[in-house]
């Protein structure tokens, strides 16, 4: 069953201290959470034993990583398994994101290897896709976001499918304060949705959660969140305010 959801992404920003106070200050407030409303917060690997102590016993809020490996343990120094992560009680992770993708060239195939093994571990992968902005330009977006989950999702059974998270994160509007419209938001989750029908049925698509991702704030969240189509967001910069993620979970 789908969920509404905040998921923040602090990227590779704040120190050990920044983000307790940080974590501290947005778990101080009330919040209407329940099975249908969550909270995530993807933090940098070194925080991740902090952060999960943080919301211990707090429900319907979840820590993620910001990645992981595609192998179970080995020789691959530096690397991160879904065996470390689930050892601290982990059970989300991002997989895919666009800086991973142009920064670390992880490719549609790689990804899918990782989005196996974060299933394989009964974890809640958020997979994100989107489009840079030449695409958009040339109005092929459509085309370009149902390839990437043909390359990376397909291949899943449909009762794995219903455990993944979609992060939709136009690449033109991520940390560049050019938002998608509700419009353009709702467009493309629309069709994210009915190229999961096509592929799974209508059923299995109405079950999958949908975020966007790309400058959202506290001004903008609820307009966006509330398009028929989209789930909730991954949060980049907003998240590292205390009051705008505030505002943001309460925008769900
Ligand atoms: O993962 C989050 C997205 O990259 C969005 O980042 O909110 O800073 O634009 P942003």
């Amino acid at each position: 069953m789908k969920s509404q959801i905040a998921a923040a992404n602090w990227k590779m920003n704040l120190t050990l201290q920044q983000g307790e106070t940080l974590l501290d200050e947005i778990l101080a407030q009330p919040y209407q959470l329940n099975h249908n409303r969550l909270v995530v917060f993807a933090v940098p690997a070194p925080y991740l034993a902090m952060a999960q102590q943080k919301v211990a016993g707090k429900s319907h809020v979840f820590i993620a990583a910001q990645n992981c490996y595609s192998k179970k343990s080995g020789a691959y120094t530096g690397e991160i398994s879904v065996e470390m992560l689930q050892s601290l009680g982990i059970k989300w992770v991002v997989l895919g994101h666009s800086e991973r993708r142009e920064y670390f060239q992880e490719s549609d195939q790689f990804l899918a290897e990782k989005v196996n093994i974060v299933l394989e571990y009964n974890m809640t992968p958020i997979f994100c896709c989107g489009e840079p902005l030449q695409v958009r330009e040339a109005g092929t977006q459509n085309n370009f976001v149902a390839k990437q989950l043909e390359a990376s999702l397909y291949h899943l059974s449909a009762e794995q499918l219903q455990k993944v998270v979609i992060a939709y994160e136009p690449i033109w509007a991520i940390g560049t304060g050019k938002t998608a419209t509700s419009e353009q938001a709702q467009e493309m989750h629309a069709h994210i949705r009915a190229e999961l029908a096509n592929k799974y049925g209508a059923d299995v698509a109405k079950n999958v959660s949908i975020l966007y991702g790309g400058s959202v704030k506290a001004a903008n969240a609820a307009e966006i969140f509330g398009q028929p189509d989209v789930d909730g967001g991954l949060v980049g910069g907003a998240s590292l305010i205390a009051k705008e993620f505030s505002t943001i979970i309460n925008g769900l």
